[in-house]
């Protein structure tokens, strides 16, 4: 039976997590309850359009996109966020989308809303997958806190742990993205309670979008024409440039949200240990950086480490075989998966 669930993401056009929701839309394993755009990589304004014009040009207009936090709880834009992908809040009406203004509206609930009345209308059913900064998920927490009993599972994209292989930060030296938008949002869902699997850079750097990959999903014989018709359109050029091809054979981010959606279909081919995962939310060169330990690694008492002792482990995917979800990723892109070709 397709998993549901719910896409909680900083969408852009044809991003990482523009094409994982493609992903998530044609698993046949996978059952998209709802998006719920957040900021994070762009305004929110622009990632609303982006969800509502994807699922008009894919297909899948019956999917509710409920409107998320266009800022974070406390973290302020300022000028290394501008300087670097961020560009959350912004607040300016969108007055180019070259996709296409969507026809398709938001549906009128708040995405934290949406979350909780979705959760707890189906308890142990519904998984969160949350591709971006955690504003929308901390929120629906907050709201109904009892979600954390009723919540499947919510899987995350987010953090890098440095104790583990490949946990440099991305956005400052220890920090990952979406924990540094929004790391008190990142906190109130890591002190959730909830049944928590965590992908972190660790994990994510394991993946790759080469040009193999890019054009088995044009393959002509696509059963969705209208994919290879984006794919082509907007991921062609990036491999059609023979000298950026040469420079750099693969879109390093071209995969990273996927993992997520990869690990809810087929958990075995990931690699996960128990960690308690601590947020630190000090302003500073450590704001948004997710230190991992495992419970007993450091002698507690008064003057030890300031550990957070009644934190719970969480499950923790460090590794994948990436080839596995690439194959996964493909056959739901083109409609092999629906064949059981796999
Ligand atoms: O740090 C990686 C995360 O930020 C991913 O979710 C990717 O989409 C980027 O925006
Ligand atoms: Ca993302």
């Amino acid at each position: 039976m397709a998993a549901k669930i719910i896409f909680d993401t900083d969408i852009g056009w044809m991003n990482d997590d523009c094409m994982a929701a493609i992903f998530a839309l044609k698993s046949p394993d996978l059952e998209v309850l709802g998006i719920t755009p957040v900021m994070g990589n762009f305004d929110l304004n622009y990632s609303l359009l982006c969800a509502l014009r994807l699922l008009e040009l894919t297909g899948h207009e019956d999917v509710p996109v409920c409107r998320g936090f266009d800022r974070p709880l406390i973290h302020e834009r300022g000028a290394y966020a501008d300087k670097v992908w961020g560009k959350w809040a912004l607040h300016e009406p969108v007055k180019d989308f070259p996709p296409g203004m969507p026809r398709l509206q938001a549906d009128p609930r708040h995405a934290s809303l949406f979350i909780a009345e979705t959760v707890l209308a189906q308890p142990g059913e519904v998984t969160l997958v949350a591709v971006g900064p955690l504003t929308n998920v901390a929120m629906a927490l907050r709201l109904y806190p009892e979600i954390a009993r009723h919540v499947k599972e919510i899987v995350i994209m987010g953090g890098a742990i440095g104790r583990l292989p490949r946990g440099k930060g991305n956005i400052t030296p220890a920090a990952e993205f979406n924990f540094w938008v929004d790391p008190e949002a990142a906190r109130i869902v890591l002190h959730s309670g909830s049944p928590i699997t965590l992908l972190p850079l660790n994990v994510c750097r394991r993946s790759h979008f080469s040009r193999a990959l890019y054009l088995r999903i044009i393959d002509p014989a696509s059963a969705y024409p209208e994919v290879a018709a984006l794919y082509k359109q907007y991921i062609g050029p990036r491999f059609d440039d023979p000298e950026l091809d040469r420079r750099e054979p693969v879109l390093f981010y071209g995969v990273f949200d996927h993992a997520c959606l990869g690990y809810v279909i087929c958990p075995e081919i990931f690699t996960s240990v128990r960690m308690c995962v601590q947020v630190s939310v000090q302003p500073g060169l450590d704001y948004g950086v997710s230190h991992g330990y495992v419970k007993g690694d450091y002698v507690s008492g008064e003057d030890a480490l300031p550990l957070e002792s009644d934190l719970g482990a969480i499950n923790v995917v460090y590794d994948m075989d990436f080839d596995h979800l690439a194959e996964l990723y493909v056959a739901a892109v083109t409609g092999r998966a629906a064949a059981n070709e796999l």
